[in-house]
């Protein structure tokens, strides 16, 4: 499963040294208005939640993630949004007491990689493929008809060393493995490891995933993924 302990204490620094675009990803979310109930799954140590509740106010926003620690973070961040709940939960079993209209995850458990002009393909933080189904069953069970789902978009991942913005060094490494790959994290400083985590991650071929997510009821929307960060999936059944 997709355990971030390792990373937590670093997770921030590392994610805003320019791995990931915070405000850009908030446009993007905007741009799917109207809704008032919003969930993130894997939403991590809640940068996005905490962009997207200053930025607008809906009637509530719920993030589910399965590290502990990383919801602890966020647990901080927060703590001054009256409307904003967090949940520690693993997807594959995600039970929550209300429907929501627009639900996203972005870098969380699944997201899609565009290279180039290849068609997209599925990556989930889940290896095993029974417990993928049960992760898009349970999600689908809190999803009215007609609200949204947006799976963020990434570029391929690479093998890459680089300076963040507290002067450590970041690295990632790309092992291709069965059915997907195996990505290790690294931050060191001043020569010396402070984290490691491996995570092991599943594919799916964008046909595969298409018919996975139409299983429980989820359509693909056609559009142009030009300056989009998220493919667009609507529950029609
Ligand atoms: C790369 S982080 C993304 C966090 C956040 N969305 C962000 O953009 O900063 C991935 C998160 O997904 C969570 N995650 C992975 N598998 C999960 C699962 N099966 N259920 C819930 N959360 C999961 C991890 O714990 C981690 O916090």
């Amino acid at each position: 499963m997709g355990d971030y302990t390792n990373m937590s204490a670093y997770y921030d620094v590392i994610m805003t040294s320019g791995y990931y675009d915070y405000k850009l990803i908030v446009d993007n979310l905007l741009e799917h208005e109207p809704y008032q109930h919003v969930l993130e799954i894997g939403c991590g140590t809640g940068l996005i939640l905490e962009e997207l509740a200053k930025r607008k106010h809906v009637e509530s926003i719920m993030g589910v993630d399965l590290t502990q620690s990383m919801l602890s973070i966020a647990h901080e961040r927060l703590k001054g949004f009256k409307n904003l709940t967090l949940s520690n939960q693993n997807v594959t079993e995600l039970s929550l007491d209300k429907h929501y209209d627009l639900v996203f995850s972005y870098g969380g458990v699944w997201y899609f990689v565009i290279d180039g002009d290849r068609e997209p393909f599925l990556v989930s933080h889940i290896a095993d493929p029974v417990a993928n189904e049960q992760g898009f069953a349970q999600l689908s069970k809190f999803m009215v008809k007609g609200s949204t789902l947006l799976l963020g978009i990434q570029g391929p991942h690479f093998d890459y060393e680089k300076a963040i913005s507290n002067g450590m060094i970041y690295s990632q490494k790309i092992d291709p493995c069965e059915d997907g790959f195996i990505k290790h994290y690294y931050l060191a400083d001043k020569g010396q490891n402070l984290m490691a985590q491996t995570v092991q991650y599943r594919t799916y071929d964008f046909k595969s995933a298409q018919k996975l997510l139409g299983t429980y009821g989820f359509e693909y929307q056609v559009e142009s993924h030009k300056d989009k960060l998220f493919l667009r999936f609507i529950k029609v059944s």
